[in-house]
């Protein structure tokens, strides 16, 4: 980039020896490019600098190779040191050239001292400050985020991006569910900017719910759907393939599975032996869906893999879904036990795909339980399946006595081709 650097040798001989070293870089002769501008007579060359940058750049590139990588971003970063001498222009490229590296890498963290930079050159530009919070999002560090934000709605109040932003940190972070659906509201007003996402629709929809304010949730759930970010008000998943069947129950006979729910019905009470016996394993639920109670799980299978050892404790339950590959190498699903103390209940919401089904085996104490899926509640019967797509907002509560045990398989979805079922990133 650029051949505006400032600071270019006097000496004809040496800017000479910077042209070679950068057709060396295109020869990937990148060690001799290194050695011929690591020469004591161009340390004070920046484009000097930036080509032992470039060089180690290009050789990770060619070599696929992350250390290298690494070393050239860190011999990037040391040019930012002199910005102040560089021209807009080549600020910006440099920049840019940086910022895909350290993307690539995956270090979300290290760009951080460029965007301020940027947002120092250009304190106009709104767009290297959502940038920056978007890196602290990605980075985990909400509270960084949320301080950029702030000071970004200080200057721009009606940046869309900025409010969609510090709308979703107020909600998932800071629980401050109010707050956020101004900021949403305000986002996605005339459902026109470049905030209009499905997800912050999603959450946008998701504090409306938890707020209780289920006439206003219903309205952004249509508005959602009919501008496309949903597969409809009630199917809210985020990752999905358009072309699958949408409903929400269904009943086995319509899919492959029904062997495997035959199986899972004969079993059924040497299933629920295997998830008595397993107790000591659950994990209580972490998502925040339950509104009041106790809901605790044991996983057995996550993203088509058994977690290592548990099919020892559950070895009935595991040889059967391992009849079903659909089930066993769900990767977009769980196989695992559901326990739900009585007083439970579990708030409305959504699965994140439609690319599974899920198939429910009522185990015990599941007298005066109900499950919503869409519209039409349900009750489990003792070594039944139930089968629904969990996409559908659904709801469930626990009103009987007695922990009530289901043992939960997702499989895939049938309309799902086989080349899909492989190469379809994990959920
Ligand atoms: C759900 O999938 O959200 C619930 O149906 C789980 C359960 O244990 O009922
Ligand atoms: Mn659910």
């Amino acid at each position: 980039i650029g051949n505006e650097w400032p600071g270019e040798p006097s000496s004809s001989y040496w800017r000479k020896q910077l042209d070679i070293a950068e057709d060396e870089i295109r020869q990937r002769e990148f060690e001799s490019a290194r050695a011929r501008v690591s020469r004591p007579e161009l340390a004070g060359s920046l484009r000097a600098r930036y080509l032992v940058a470039l060089a180690l750049d290009e050789e990770a590139e060619y070599r696929r190779n992350n250390d290298l990588l690494s070393r050239a971003i860190h011999a990037y970063m040391q040019l930012f040191k002199s910005s102040t001498q560089l021209s807009d222009n080549l600020l910006t490229q440099l920049a840019t050239k940086t910022l895909s590296r350290i993307q690539f890498r995956g270090t979300y963290l290290s760009a951080e001292p460029v965007y301020r930079i940027l947002i120092k050159r250009f304190p106009n530009e709104v767009s290297y400050r959502n940038n920056l919070t978007v890196t602290f999002l990605m980075a985990n560090k909400p509270d960084l985020a949320a301080e950029v934000l702030k000071d970004t709605l200080k200057m721009w109040p009606d940046d869309r991006v900025a409010l969609a932003h510090y709308g979703f940190v107020l909600k998932t972070h800071y629980k401050e569910l109010e707050e956020s659906v101004t900021m949403f509201r305000k986002a996605l007003e005339n459902d026109t900017g470049p905030a209009c996402e499905p997800r912050f629709y999603y959450h946008l929809g998701d504090a409306l719910l938890l707020l209780g304010r289920f006439a206003e949730a219903d309205e952004v759930h249509r508005r959602g759907a009919a501008h496309g970010h949903f597969l409809s008000p009630a199917q809210r998943s985020l990752y999905n393939v358009d072309r699958l069947k949408s409903r929400p129950w269904w009943q086995v006979e319509e899919t492959p599975y029904i062997k495997l729910a035959n199986a899972l019905e004969r079993s059924w009470k040497e299933i629920l032996k295997e998830g008595e016996a397993a107790r000591a394993l659950y994990e209580k639920e972490r998502e925040g869906l339950k509104e009041k109670g106790e809901w605790s799980q044991l996983d057995l299978f996550v993203r088509g893999q058994e977690i290592p050892g548990r099919c020892k404790r559950a070895p009935v339950t595991c040889s059967i879904v391992r009849t079903e590959p659909a089930a066993a190498n769900c990767r977009r699903g769980q196989i695992k036990f559901s326990l739900m103390a009585p007083g439970t209940h579990v708030r409305p919401h959504v699965g994140p795909t439609n690319c599974r089904l899920r198939m429910h085996l009522g185990l015990s104490n599941i007298k005066n339980t109900y499950i919503r899926v869409d519209r039409e509640t349900r009750q489990w019967h003792l070594g039944k399946v139930l089968l629904f797509d969990d996409s559908f907002e659904h709801e469930v509560w626990h009103n009987g006595t007695g922990a009530r045990l289901v043992l939960i398989v997702d499989v895939w979805h049938p309309d799902l081709t086989a080349l899909e079922r492989r190469q379809l990133p994990p959920i």
